[in-house]
């Protein structure tokens, strides 16, 4: 019997139980509940054997900053199928649905992480940030001195961090394409949900804000996993976020992490490609920087999606698209671009550049170049020169960068 997908009417605990099995792990419902809020804005498609639950696949939605604005996306997430079930289709049948809903509900762009890389391609998704994650030996890491400080760091309980962070999240955010918006409920199940079981040997999370005399401007979230041996102190301090809303406030947190006393090893999850630490520290090979995929995107409506960003230069292209999965994409479109925003519409006219969707995916929000891509063996220039013209309009000033997986 062919797997079926369809929209999920069941409880949290009945999808918990799935996806959780799916990924190997063992369910526990006192976890649901701390998440139950948040679950409760899913959109949830189910994968069905006959009546039986197989998989399970989830959205929420947020808006995600692009160069120049932002758009509306649809964050995947706890997508699973149970080992029994799994390469007879049941993922195919819940992606094809998913976008088809995305779709309807008007979000123009996808955004997911992937637990591998091989996955999702296939449905029409592209690497649209880099990610570098850090692991450093503290003792090597020497800042260069470059300026005094200007303000101070100090320890927030998670009262006040609850009162403080979003805000702070909300101005850094804006301020680079690849950032999503976070609702209250992703707070609560994502940040500041901490139990001992989510720790993995190490302390609770701490939070530091940084200020100003007269404000606050930064903040960042870390915990240390505390270990000792006969040569003495060699605890990991594992970071979580920095976000700082000038370059001093970034620096100043950075300082101050690299700078925590007992501590071997520090480590730090999603961080820019183009992190500003590359260029305070004298030794940057130390910073032991590795790159991989970060988030996934598809567009998921090209028109929409391509005329919510800003583009860096005024130029005409026309763009052929193929698409398999959402056919609506299939074709030639003009692009007319300007540093106001864009005009994007149907065309007969001969295409300039022509790309799969997923690739456009990877250009979208500025993380790769469609020359970097014609490098890989991806995309096709038609008209001479044309390349060029793409880059110029979509080049963007920094990386794109998503600081947490969801
Ligand atoms: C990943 C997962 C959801 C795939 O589900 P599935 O129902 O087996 O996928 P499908 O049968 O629809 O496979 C579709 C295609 O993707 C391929 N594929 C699926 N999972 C893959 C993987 N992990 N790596 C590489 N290819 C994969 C299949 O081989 C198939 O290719 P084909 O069309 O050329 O035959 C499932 O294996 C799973 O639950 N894994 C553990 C949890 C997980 O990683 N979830 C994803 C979270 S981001």
């Amino acid at each position: 019997m062919p797997i079926d997908a369809r929209t999920f009417s069941g409880s949290s605990h009945d999808y918990g139980k799935v996806v959780d099995v799916a990924f190997g792990s063992s369910y526990d419902p006192a976890e649901m509940a701390a998440v139950e809020p948040f679950f409760a804005t899913f959109d949830v498609i189910g994968a069905y054997d006959g009546d039986r639950m197989v998989g399970g696949g989830a959205v929420w939605h947020t808006m995600l900053t692009v160069p120049g604005g932002e758009v509306a996306a649809s964050a995947v997430t706890a997508v699973g199928v149970l080992p029994t079930h799994r390469r007879r289709g049941a993922l195919t049948a819940m992606m094809r649905r998913q976008l088809a809903d995305i779709h309807q509900h008007g979000d123009p762009v996808a955004v997911l992480w992937a637990s591998e890389g091989a996955i999702y391609g296939r449905f029409g998704y592209g690497m649209a940030t880099v990610n570098a994650l850090i692991e450093a030996e503290r003792s090597r890491i020497v800042f260069r001195d470059d300026a005094p400080p200007t303000g101070s760091v100090r320890f927030v309980e998670e009262q006040e961090a609850r009162d403080l962070l979003p805000a702070l999240f909300d101005t850094v955010r804006r301020t680079r394409a690849g950032y999503f918006a976070r609702p209250a409920e992703y707070w609560n199940a994502e940040i500041f949900h901490d139990p001992p079981q989510h720790r993995r040997g190490g302390g609770p999370l701490l939070y530091v804000v940084h200020d100003t005399d007269t404000t606050d401007d930064g903040f960042a979230i870390y915990r240390i996993s505390q270990e000792w041996d006969a040569r003495g102190p060699k605890s990991t301090l594992q970071v979580y976020e920095v976000e700082g809303t000038s370059p001093a406030a970034t620096g100043e947190l950075w300082r101050y992490l690299f700078g925590v006393d007992l501590i071997g090893t520090v480590r730090a999850r999603p961080q820019p490609v183009d992190s500003p630490l590359l260029w305070m520290v004298s030794e940057p090979r130390r910073l032991g920087m590795s790159l991989g995929d970060g988030m996934w995107l598809r567009i998921v409506d090209v028109g929409p999606a391509l005329e919510r960003r800003g583009y860096a230069a005024a130029d005409e292209l026309v763009l052929e698209l193929r698409d398999e999965v959402c056919d609506w994409n299939a074709g030639r479109w003009s692009l007319e671009a300007s540093r106001e925003g864009a005009r994007v519409s149907p065309t007969d006219r001969e295409a300039d550049v022509a790309m799969d969707v997923a690739d456009l995916a990877a250009l979208y929000l500025g993380g790769s170049s469609f020359a970097g891509l014609l490098a890989a063996g991806r995309g096709e220039e038609r008209t001479a020169g044309a390349a060029a013209r793409l880059d110029a309009v979509f080049r963007t000033d920094l990386a794109p960068y998503c600081p947490l997986i969801f």
